[in-house]
């Protein structure tokens, strides 16, 4: 599951973004892939060939776009006698998905007989093609070099079809990505990407201490408020690595994700990682104290077991900053009182570079660690607060987060 299916963001508001359909059987999934952008902010405007009428109505995405469907240059003759090649210019990007091999290889050599082959030719609008056919129509090399062709000029990006199931009954590559994969890589495409050619860790989520296979020591934390820096980054054009505790919100799809239980492992991994990284995003919640024995075998009740002595934890971020590396460092407080002054505490000792401090407990339940929103302040090295962060959700805030860390790491 990608970010955009649990959680709002801004990127699709006021856009314009035009879905062209062709004719193959996943054009089933462009009703949805519509919704989804439609529901994130967007104005949706559809586009489908002949061949895609054969597989869904028009009705179906005029219903769910909110906008009357293209299909066919003819139609168009009413708006104006060019409107072949003006409609759709004023688009901020256009989705083919699904795009077949016959569609691909029309656009690959420049041919204009569809009316969505005329929008593209006429413009200069970025292009996300969602090729999706038969395992060896896709491995053919006459479809393959259509693809080069297209993906060597920068206005075309294409995102290749997934390995799974295909409707002719055999498993291979084919499959067109999951809609919410679509739509990130569009927000992505639509992006300033800021962050492009930086390479940013991020941890999220709790760690666990066990003191015997069943029973541990760990907190709330859903690893949410990481996820969504994690996907934020990845949408600004980062190379993004997660380090991820045990958690059962699902992580974002596009970063590459590393799994650790308990303290000493998160450590060992941020301590791996960071040396190649330009940005450490620290929001996980590490547990401070591990039991001093875990035992091999589950504790029975009768066992006489009545406390459990607990030894402290490394701090990952104190011993972040002994470690040779030249990462931004932002770290993360999640307080019941004393809020800023706790976090100036906290930014000092660790050595951070910036601190977002956020409230939690019984009186914090839209800031709290399983909330989907959050809000907080950000303060500075120097223990100054830079800007109190409002209430939104998880991915707006991220985004705010970075703002002020990348304007910071560019001075
Ligand atoms: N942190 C860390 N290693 C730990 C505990 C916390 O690196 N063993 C990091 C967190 O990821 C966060 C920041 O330190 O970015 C502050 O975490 P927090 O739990 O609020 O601070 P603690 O130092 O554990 O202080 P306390 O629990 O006393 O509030």
């Amino acid at each position: 599951m990608s970010i955009s299916a649990h959680d709002e963001r801004q990127t699709f508001k006021g856009r314009r973004i035009l879905v062209g359909v062709t004719g193959g059987i996943a054009a089933y999934k462009s009703a949805e892939l519509v919704r989804m952008l439609q529901k994130a902010g967007a104005d949706v405007h559809v586009c489908m060939t002949e061949a895609a009428t054969k597989f869904i109505t028009p009705l179906t995405l005029e219903t769910l776009s909110g906008n009357p469907v293209r299909q066919n240059i003819w139609d168009l003759r009413g708006d104006s006698s060019i409107a072949h090649t003006e409609w759709g210019r004023d688009m901020d990007a256009v989705i083919v998905a699904p795009a077949t091999a016959d569609f691909l290889g029309r656009l690959a050599n420049g041919l204009a007989d569809q009316l969505l082959l005329n929008v593209l030719l006429a413009s200069r609008m970025p292009v996300l093609l969602c090729p999706s056919m038969n395992d060896l129509m896709w491995a053919n090399p006459l479809v393959q070099q259509n693809v080069e062709r297209l993906a060597e000029l920068d206005r075309f990006r294409v995102l290749s079809p997934g390995v799974g199931w295909l409707a002719c009954g055999v498993v291979g590559a084919g499959r067109m990505p999951d809609p919410a994969d679509i739509v990130d890589a569009v927000a992505r495409q639509l992006r300033d990407n800021d962050l492009e050619g930086q390479r940013v860790l991020v941890t999220a989520g709790p760690t666990r201490e066990h003191f015997d296979p069943v029973r541990f020591l760990s907190n709330p934390s859903t690893g949410r408020m990481g996820f969504a820096l994690a996907y934020a980054a990845w949408e600004r054009g980062a190379e993004v690595t997660l380090i991820a505790g045990p958690t059962s919100v699902p992580a974002p799809t596009h970063v590459e994700t590393r799994h650790i239980g308990t303290t000493e492992e998160l450590l060992r991994a941020v301590s791996e990682e960071l040396p190649r990284c330009n940005l450490l995003l620290m929001a996980a919640a590490p547990v401070d104290f591990r039991p001093e024995v875990s035992h091999e075998h589950k504790q029975k009740k009768g066992s006489g077991m009545s406390a459990v002595a607990l030894q402290p934890n490394p701090d990952v971020l104190k011993a972040v900053a002994e470690l040779e590396h030249s990462a931004f460092v932002v770290g993360f407080a999640a307080e019941t009182q004393e809020f800023e002054r706790n976090a100036v505490q906290k930014v000092r000792r660790k050595q951070m570079d910036l601190i977002f401090v956020n409230r939690v407990g019984a009186q914090a339940a839209s800031t709290g660690f399983s909330s989907t929103t959050n809000a907080g302040a950000i303060i500075d090295s120097d223990g100054r607060l830079i800007r109190q962060v409002e209430l939104g959700p998880k991915v707006a805030v991220a985004h705010t987060l970075l703002d002020e860390a990348i304007r910071r790491m560019n001075r």
